[in-house]
């Protein structure tokens, strides 16, 4: 934003004013917002300053100031700040040293707090979902880890999942799609970098926790970024990129910035039927695997079962399985290839999804080869196709979009068109295969 479109934007609001809760843009402490100290805040927004031109803008602590931040700098300019007269919700300052918690209660305990009806919290720690400060992702009591057959492929991070319901709540089983979870669900995934993927015990970076819970409203997504020191996460709602290093089972360096996304994108992945945002990864064909408890190996529908988090389940034998990509003992090369597309696809290339216009869906259950790309012709040619003719042409990956695109990584090529900066190799050979060996005739 231009500097004096920010500074209309400034002014322009200083008319519709409401009551501030704190003393954002009081550089000198007076109990006021002058005009001089919003144009500090201001050039701080802009960079021409540094945050320690006025440290009150930086509510959040985050080392930068934004608008939300300049907006209660100009609330308080015009009605002053909070005095101790204002009244301010009960919270317990959770003790990391990162800041106090100031959009949700947390009430004394050592058991997750989670109420559906309240706002996000600033902390994840505020949620007491994990012991300590979560840095080492060890689940609090009723936090259930959890494991898919096949992942969703995000630059190579590694994943930690985990469900928790509230007590004496269960969710209900559907043999295709995503669980029919009650409201109060919290599902949880970390995006982590080990230093080593060769060697667990070097240990691993944190980088974000995304939460998708389930209000009474519907599936409300939101992600909390950690800190340097791995001591906390703060909730994040405009995305941000971090730079990351870890070395790949090949003993290669790697180097990518990983970007967090904003909270407007979860969406475009999440709303897998109807523009309706959902979980994606819960379903029973995901889950159907044995997952390593700390009390031992047991298959994951089983044990969300004997928990009481699943109602209606048939036994693991009888629920669909998927195959594991990366592993030939789980599945022949069409399944896995198939399975791939599923998982990392088929939310939005599916009858009722994001890319349904395409007229390409990679979802499990479609049958009609003309339906998953075989000689089909791209719905906008140009670019994105790379002068091929069809998405998939069997026996051909080399004339196919569909491997085209999974190998690229350029912007308005690169399929998924979000959460991937790199190409997944491993993967790419296994849709590579499938494609050479598929028994059907050449394209016209
Ligand atoms: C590139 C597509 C994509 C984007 C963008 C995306 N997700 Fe997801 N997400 C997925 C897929 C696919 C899964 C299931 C597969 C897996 O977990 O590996 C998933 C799983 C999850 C899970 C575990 C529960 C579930 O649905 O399986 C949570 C929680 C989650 N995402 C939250 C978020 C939040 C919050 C955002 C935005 C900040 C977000 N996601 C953005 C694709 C995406
Ligand atoms: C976040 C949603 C999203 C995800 C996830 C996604 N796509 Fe797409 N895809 C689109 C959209 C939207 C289009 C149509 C616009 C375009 O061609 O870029 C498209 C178009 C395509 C096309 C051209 C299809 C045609 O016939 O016109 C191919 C091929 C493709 N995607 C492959 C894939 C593959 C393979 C994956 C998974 C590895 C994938 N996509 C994941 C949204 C997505």
């Amino acid at each position: 934003m231009k500097k004096s479109s920010i500074l209309g934007l400034a002014v322009a609001l200083l008319a519709i004013a409401r009551p501030a809760l704190g003393c954002v843009g009081d550089c000198n402490g007076d109990g006021v917002v002058s005009i001089n100290e919003l144009i500090v805040g201001v050039n701080i927004a802009l960079g021409t300053a540094p945050v320690s031109a006025c440290a009150a803008f930086d509510d959040d602590s985050n080392g930068e100031v934004r608008v939300n931040e300049l907006l209660a700098a100009v609330n308080n300019g015009t009605v002053g700040c909070a005095t101790a007269a204002t009244p301010t919700p009960t919270v317990t300052p959770v003790p990391t040293g990162a800041g106090a918690e100031t959009r949700c209660t947390v009430p004394e305990g050592d058991g997750v707090n989670f109420d559906p009806a309240q706002q996000f919290c600033d902390l994840l720690s505020s949620y007491r979902f994990f012991q300590g400060n979560g840095a080492t992702q060890e689940p609090n009591a009723g936090v259930l880890p959890y494991d898919l057959n096949t992942p969703l492929f995000s630059d190579y991070a590694s994943k930690h999942r985990f469900v928790w319901l509230p007590p004496g709540t269960s969710a209900t089983y559907s043999a295709h799609d995503s669980f029919n979870f009650p409201v109060g669900t919290v599902l949880i995934k970390t995006f982590a970098y080990p230093a080593d993927y060769r060697d667990p015990s070097l240990g691993e970076r944190l980088i974000e926790t995304r939460l998708l819970v389930r209000r009474s409203t519907g599936w409300d997504p939101m992600t909390y970024v950690w800190n340097d020191e791995q001591t906390e996460a703060r909730r994040r709602v405009i995305g941000q990129s971090v730079p990351v290093t870890w070395i790949q089972l090949d003993g290669s360096e790697r180097s990518i910035t990983y970007h967090v996304p904003n909270t407007n994108q979860c969406k475009e992945c999440h709303e897998e039927h109807n523009s309706v945002l959902g979980p994606l990864g819960p379903k029973a064909r995901n889950l159907n695997k044995d997952y390593p408890y700390a009390d031992g190996s047991v298959n994951q529908l089983a044990r969300w079962t004997s928990v009481g988090y699943l109602v209606n389940a048939p036994s693991p034998d009888a629920a669909p399985r998927a195959a594991v990509f990366d592993d030939p003992s789980s599945g022949s090369v069409e399944a896995r290839a198939r399975t791939y597309l599923d998982v990392n696809c088929g939310h939005c290339h599916n009858p009722t999804g994001l890319a349904r216009t395409s007229g390409l869906y990679l979802n499990i259950d479609e049958m009609d080869p003309a339906r998953f790309g075989v000689c089909k012709s791209p719905v906008a040619a140009g670019h994105g196709s790379g002068d091929l003719k069809v998405d998939i042409y069997p026996g051909r990956p080399d004339l196919s979009i569909l491997s085209y695109r999974m190998q690229s990584t350029m912007p308005g090529v690169a399929m998924p068109e979000l959460g991937r900066q790199t190409a997944h190799d491993e993967a790419l050979a296994v849709i590579n295969q499938w494609i050479a060996e598929l028994a059907l005739p050449p394209c016209e």
